[in-house]
């Protein structure tokens, strides 16, 4: 990585190429300038599908070569995490303690993509017992669906990209990245690893740019077959309807909610919440943003919560006893502020928090907050939970599903029976029992119904959606 005033370059084709524009990225914290990336204009974009797209027809890239590089660039990861976390901790403002843990996931989400890779495989259709069909030998076949494109956010810089990347290049498909511009450095960090490791060149390229430019001509590049984006879901809506008939994967957030119930640890209900609702400032997509506690519990649970959040310590990402860092921009800590303002006209009480210094937004717990209020409906993407007291598991439930959103809850409960039955009631991609909503493990799958996408990540099933099925079907009778 070089110096804030000289341009990073980006990657096409295997070669680190120099535009004359560039985005300034910032320091989240300080202000001041981090690192000046390259800017893609309309033939840098075009440049990189048509790399992918030759490389695709051209160059080989076998299963075990791929485990070999992706294997390569885990390690990779590995060996520089304190690195890499200081450039996320920097340009993406998220505390370095968060940032380390992050990049070990990145290396986890390449180890385990690298071991799929060794696993492709089609099946065997049963034929025998269809009638007239017992001469037909039919199998699969699975292919790599050809150049993905994606599109990733600001919020995990580097595993989200590498949930992306990944499982692309172990499907054997060649990838064009638009990454957040305001916290590209890593995602081009990660191409050096990439390149070291050894990908061969237009596997894999790197485009900065806007939506509005660089991502509308994405879109429209017919080249491209498959696109996998996290993101809002108004751009999320846009990319299907723009893309026609090819293959997405949307991730669209969430105002995820966590249920404490009568018989959970209140306890650990109450300090676990209390460090997934402000993790990474609330700008997570399974942050948690509702919280509904049984009303028999309420009182204790408030009491150790509000302990817990007043606790944490919000400041500079690079000091290792930071708890909460700025919010990506001023702007986004002015809009939140406003929400949060708004609810409080509207009859909603601010427990704590509730108040912004520059990007910096204080932890803050709303009571009374009630549907209609943004700080409910909307996805807060910030340091801002609502606590909501029910009476019975049913009113819980309803509660949660009254959102246009539905990636993943939790709940607390001791009670076996209920932890069975509520993942079938809750309308939502994943059930988190005795933790909080904001838990990935990077194997597990992960994704949403409702506004909160399609499809799911997750390196085994992203690579399933990357592939090609061909059905086979042999006449034995010739
Ligand atoms: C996200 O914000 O969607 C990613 C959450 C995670 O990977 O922990």
């Amino acid at each position: 990585m070089q110096t804030a005033t000289a341009k990073q370059k980006l990657f096409i084709g295997g070669q680190w190429v120099e535009t004359e524009h560039v985005h300034p990225i910032y320091n989240k914290y300080t202000g001041e300038l981090f690192l000046q990336v390259c800017k893609a204009g309309e033939r840098e974009v075009s440049l990189a599908v048509e790399s992918a797209e030759r490389a695709f027809r051209e160059v080989p890239f076998t299963p075990e070569y791929r485990y070999t590089v992706l294997s390569k660039v885990s390690a990779l990861l590995r060996e520089q995490a304190d690195e890499i976390a200081r450039i996320i901790a920097q340009e993406g403002g998220k505390p370095i303690t968060d940032a380390k843990v992050e990049v070990i996931r990145s290396a986890n989400t390449f180890l385990l993509a690298a071991e799929e890779a060794k696993h492709l495989k089609g099946d065997i259709v049963p034929t025998q017992a269809t009638p007239g069909v017992g001469n037909r030998f039919i199998y699969t076949i699975k292919k790599p669906v050809g150049v993905v494109c994606a599109i990733t956010p600001f919020n995990f810089p580097l595993n989200l990209v590498s949930h992306k990347v990944a499982p692309a290049l172990a499907a054997g498909n060649p990838i064009v990245i638009k990454p957040a511009s305001d916290t590209a450095a890593v995602a081009l960090k990660l191409c050096e690893l990439l390149e070291q490791a050894g990908v061969p060149a237009g596997y894999v390229q790197c485009v900065v740019g806007d939506g509005s430019t660089v991502g509308e001509q994405l879109l429209h590049d017919q080249r491209i077959t498959y696109y996998t984006f996290t993101g809002s879901p108004g751009v999320g809506k846009h990319i299907k309807q723009t893309i026609g008939l090819r293959k997405a994967t949307l991730e669209l957030g969430s105002n995820s909610a966590t249920i404490v119930h009568e018989d959970g640890n209140v306890a650990k209900a109450a300090e676990r919440l209390a460090k997934m609702a402000f993790a990474h400032a609330g700008q997570i997509c399974i942050s948690v943003q509702r919280i509904f506690v049984h009303k028999d519990v309420a009182q204790p649970f408030m009491k150790a919560f509000l302990g817990h959040v007043e606790k944490l310590k919000v400041g500079d990402p690079l000091d290792p006893a930071t708890d909460v860092g700025p919010m990506i921009s001023e702007k986004e800590a002015q809009r939140i502020e406003a929400w949060v303002n708004e609810a409080v006209r509207e009859g909603a009480n601010v427990l704590t928090g509730g108040r912004r210094q520059g990007s910096l937004f204080q932890p803050t717990v709303i009571t009374n907050a009630s549907k209609g209020m943004k700080v409910v409906d909307e996805e807060v993407f910030a340091p801002v939970v609502t606590v909501t007291t029910f009476d019975t598991i049913e009113e819980a439930i309803r509660l949660v599903n009254d959102s246009k959103y539905g990636l993943q809850s939790g709940i607390y409960t001791s009670n076996l029976s209920l932890s069975y039955q509520i993942p079938h009631l809750l309308e939502v991609g994943g059930v988190i029992i005795n933790d909080t909503c904001c838990f990935r493990a990077d194997q597990m799958p992960y994704g949403g119904v409702k506004e909160s996408g399609i499809g799911r990540e997750g390196p085994a099933y992203a690579i399933e959606e990357m592939l090609e099925t061909v059905t086979v079907v042999v006449n034995l009778d010739e």
